[in-house]
C-alpha cells in the first residue's frame, strides 16, 4: 500500500512534478529512426512526459525534437515545413533548427536582430541501435549516455519494437517486475500457443511451482528481483528480473536468440509508450529473428497488430485488441487452451494494466486500496527506489542514480539453476561484474549447471 500523496509522487511525470525531474534527468528513448527516414522528410508529433513536441530530420540528416509550440504565437509546429535545415512554421514563417535557434523571421525587419534573443525548446537527440534518444533535463547536467547492454553492440544487433498503452506508465512497469503473474497471466497452457521462446524446462518450472519466493538485491542503478523455484535434483530455479531507472525491466528469456529488455516510458500520467528491445550480444540476428520478435501471438508483445495509423502521437503504434473490444477475448479458448483467452502476451498485460482503475484517481490506481503480498516485494523495491531518489533530487538537490556512470546500466535477466545451497546473490554478482560476461551471456538452455 501506498498513501495517496505517495503515489501522486510516484506517478505524475509532468513539467516541475518531482518524478518528472527525476526521469528527465536520463537519457530515453524518443522515438524510432525509422519514423524519420529520409533528411527532410515528413515532421512527426511525438509526446514525452506530457509534453507535445514534434520531431524531424533536417536537411543534412541531423533528428530534431523541438517542442511543438511555436515560440511565436503558439502555432504548431509538427505543420511545419522541414526545409533548408530547419522547421518554418505555416502561420508567419519563423524557422527553427535542431537546437532551437530561430534562423529567420521573414515577417520582421531585416535589421531586427530579434531572433537572435531567444531560443525555441529543443531536446539534444543521439541516434543509437533504431532509436532516437533524447535529454529533456537541464543541458548543464547532461549524463554520459548511458550502456545499456544493446548500445555496446552493433545496430545490427537489435531489433526494437513498440506500443501505445493507456495507463499510467508505473502501473505497467509493476508488471514488469511482478514475475510471480507469468503463471497465469500468460499460462498458454500447452496449447498450440504454448509460450515459444523459453527453454522449456525453464517455462515448466515457473508453471509448476507457482509460489515463488523472493529475494532482493540492490544494484546501482535499480534492483535484482529473484524468484526461487524448486527444481529437480535438489536445486533452485532463480528467475532474476531486473528494475533499472527510470523505467526498464527485464524478465528473463527473450525471443529465441535474443534478449529483451523492456521500457515503460510515460509519453503523459495517463498514457505509456511499451519500447520492447530485443538484442543478440554475438550476432547481428537474421531477418527471421526480427520477425520473430514482432510475430502475432508471439511470446512478447504479441499480435503486433496496429490500427490504422494516425498522425497523432504514437498514432501508428495503438494495436487492434484494446480496451473498447476487450481485448478481443476469446471465452472458448479461455475454457480449452488459455489461462486469459487473450492472444499475446503484451496484449494480456495491457489488459490487466489499462482496466485497473479507481474512481477517485481516475485512470491512476489508487494503492491505497491495494493488498500487497510477499511476491509484490520487487514491486515494493522499484516504488522506494524512484521515491527515494525523486525526494533526494527535490529536497537535497542530489544527482539520481546512474547519472555519473553510464556503465551501471549493464544489466540484463537471468534465469539461473543452482544447487540450493548456493547463493543467487554470488552467482549474479560474478556474472554481471565480468564486463565479457555480457558479451557471452548464453541462451536459456546453457544456464543449467
Ligand atoms: S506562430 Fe509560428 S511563426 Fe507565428
Ligand atoms: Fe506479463
Amino acid at each position: 500500500m501506498l498513501s495517496a500523496q505517495d503515489t501522486q509522487l510516484l506517478t505524475r511525470v509532468g513539467p516541475g512534478a518531482p518524478m518528472g525531474d527525476l526521469l528527465r534527468r536520463y537519457w530515453n528513448p524518443a522515438l524510432m529512426s525509422s519514423e524519420l527516414p529520409a533528411p527532410d522528410c515528413t515532421p512527426i508529433r511525438v509526446k514525452l512526459l506530457g509534453e507535445n513536441l514534434v520531431a524531424f530530420r533536417d536537411t543534412s540528416g541531423r533528428v530534431g525534437l523541438i517542442a511543438d509550440r511555436c515560440p511565436h504565437r503558439g502555432a504548431s509546429l509538427f505543420f511545419g515545413r522541414n526545409e533548408d535545415d530547419g522547421l518554418r512554421c505555416v502561420y508567419h514563417g519563423w524557422k527553427y533548427d535542431v537546437e532551437g535557434r530561430c534562423l529567420d523571421m521573414p515577417n520582421e525587419p531585416e535589421e531586427s536582430r530579434f531572433k537572435d534573443k531567444f531560443r525555441h525548446i529543443a531536446y539534444p537527440c543521439v541516434e543509437r541501435a533504431g532509436m532516437v534518444w533524447t535529454y529533456m533535463g537541464p543541458l548543464a547536467l547532461k549524463p554520459p549516455f548511458p550502456e545499456y547492454p544493446w548500445n555496446l553492440v552493433p545496430d545490427d544487433h537489435v531489433e526494437v519494437s513498440k506500443r501505445v498503452i493507456q495507463n499510467n506508465w508505473m502501473q505497467s512497469l509493476e508488471g514488469g517486475i511482478d514475475s510471480s503473474h507469468v503463471a497465469y497471466l500468460h499460462n498458454e497452457g500447452g496449447g498450440q500457443r504454448q509460450i515459444r521462446n523459453a527453454n522449456s524446462a525453464t517455462q515448466n518450472l515457473t508453471r509448476q511451482d507457482t509460489a515463488p519466493r523472493f529475494e532482493l538485491m540492490e544494484i546501482p542503478a535499480g534492483v535484482l528481483i529473484a524468484a526461487q523455484r524448486n527444481a529437480p535434483e535438489d536445486r533452485y530455479y532463480w528467475r532474476i528480473n531486473i528494475f533499472m531507472l527510470p523505467f526498464w525491466t527485464a524478465p528473463p528469456g527473450g525471443i529465441g536468440p535474443a534478449t529483451r529488455l523492456t521500457a515503460w516510458e510515460p509519453m503523459d500520467d495517463f498514457t505509456l509508450m511499451r519500447w520492447n528491445i530485443y538484442f543478440n550480444p554475438e550476432r547481428p540476428l537474421t531477418p527471421e529473428e526480427r520477425a520473430q520478435c514482432h510475430q502475432v501471438g508471439g511470446v512478447d508483445l504479441g499480435n503486433e497488430e496496429y490500427l490504422p495509423p494516425t498522425t497523432q502521437p504514437g498514432g501508428a503504434f495503438h494495436g487492434i485488441r484494446n480496451e473498447e473490444n476487450d481485448y478481443m477475448i476469446d471465452r472458448e479458448l479461455q475454457r480449452t487452451q488459455s489461462f486469459t483467452g487473450i492472444v499475446g502476451i503484451g496484449t494480456q498485460d495491457q489488459a490487466m494494466t489499462e482496466t485497473m482503475k479507481t474512481d477517485n484517481l481516475g485512470p491512476i490506481l489508487n494503492r491505497t486500496l491495494e493488498h500487497l503480498g510477499t511476491s509484490d516485494s520487487g514491486v515494493i523495491a522499484a516504488r522506494r527506489i524512484l521515491l527515494r531518489a525523486a525526494r533526494k533530487l527535490r529536497d537535497e538537490n542530489v544527482a539520481p542514480p546512474g547519472t555519473g556512470d553510464p556503465s551501471v546500466f549493464r544489466y540484463t535477466a537471468a534465469g539461473i539453476v543452482l544447487p540450493r545451497q548456493e547463493s543467487w546473490v554470488e552467482a549474479a554478482r560474478s556474472f554481471f561484474a565480468a564486463p565479457k560476461a555480457m558479451s557471452a551471456w548464453p541462451s536459456e538452455g546453457q544456464r543449467w549447471r
